[in-house]
């Protein structure tokens, strides 16, 4: 049969954490269309659902960078990812589910904020301003980024509360991405070391899972983690390799999302009584936190 023809089936993850105990999974089967994304069927969805399904998107073009979720655990944009004959689609993990599959991306964004993503220069420059190309090239190829934090969904967090991620000391790549981009700009005269020292960049795990991830093709370690390490601290020791991880899906006092939790948190959540299981229709790993 024609790839362009037949049916595909979705299973969307609904959940409103205001209003819901606990999430439920509808199944759609959705007929083919050619050339069919995976945002066309979550948009045949939202014509199709009872109550609408929310869901973020914007340019439909792999710009803006809004469209970012979970197919079958995987973090990818949904505008430029083709429609899976089946498939989950599911909120981005790390990140707190608004409803269905918007989350709440702010807590990240204002860390990012604290990392100064700007440039800052004391002399205003004459225009127009030549600038040398070997030296922006790094610079250039980071500001390619979209934010869709499509990478810092596919690594474990370091640490939980009852409000949330701890994101400070483990930033996440999304993060560091932005960060280096200007850390590598030779515009910027900010004084970034203890910037990055606070955030964590030195010990931020080489996660395997990083390779290939990034939508706009930037290589996150080669790109971006290393040389920003180098400009900053030098010569320093390779980063520690990634911890073990597994998603869960956990609601707690002040948020609900899924998460990758790395084996050690997990242990040691169980082990002092903070994850109860609870039982959802199709999560596997499915916790109250109890912090
Ligand atoms: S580095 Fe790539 S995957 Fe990460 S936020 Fe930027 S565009 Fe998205
Ligand atoms: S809708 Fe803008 S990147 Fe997908």
């Amino acid at each position: 049969m024609s790839r362009d023809r037949g049916e595909i089936t979705v299973r969307v993850f609904r959940y409103d954490p205001e209003r819901d105990d606990a999430p439920r999974y509808e199944v759609h089967r959705l007929p083919r269309r050619p050339h069919m994304r995976v945002l066309d069927a979550l948009n045949l969805v939202y014509e199709e659902a009872p109550d609408s399904l929310a869901h973020r998107w914007y340019c439909g073009t792999k710009k803006c960078g809004e469209c970012a979720l979970s197919v079958n655990g995987a973090p990818q944009l949904g505008c430029w990812e083709p429609a899976l004959d089946e498939m989950t689609c599911e909120p981005l993990t790390n990140f707190p589910i608004v409803r269905d599959l918007v989350v709440d991306t702010a807590p990240y964004e204002r860390l990012i904020m604290e990392l100064r993503p700007f440039l800052s220069r004391s002399v205003r420059p004459a225009f127009p301003e030549r600038l040398p190309h070997a030296g922006m090239a790094a610079a250039h190829r980071l500001s390619k980024c979209i934010e869709c934090n499509v990478c810092t969904a596919a690594v474990a967090v370091k640490s939980i509360d009852a409000a949330g991620v701890n994101w400070w000391g483990w930033p996440g790549p999304a993060a560091l991405v932005r960060f280096a981009r200007f850390a590598l700009d030779p515009r910027d005269e900010t004084e970034r070391s203890d910037l990055a020292r606070r955030a964590g960049l030195a010990g931020f795990p080489d996660f395997p899972s990083l390779a290939g991830i990034c939508p706009q093709g930037i290589d996150i370690a080669a790109d971006a983690l290393a040389p920003a390490r180098r400009a900053l601290f030098g010569e320093i020791p390779p980063p520690p390799a990634a911890p073990e991880m597994r998603r869960v899906f956990v609601i707690a006092r002040g948020f609900s999302a899924f998460l990758n939790l790395s084996e050690a948190l997990h242990r040691e959540l169980c082990a002092a009584g903070a994850l109860e299981p609870l039982a959802v229709d199709g999560i596997d790993r499915a916790f109250r936190l109890t912090l």
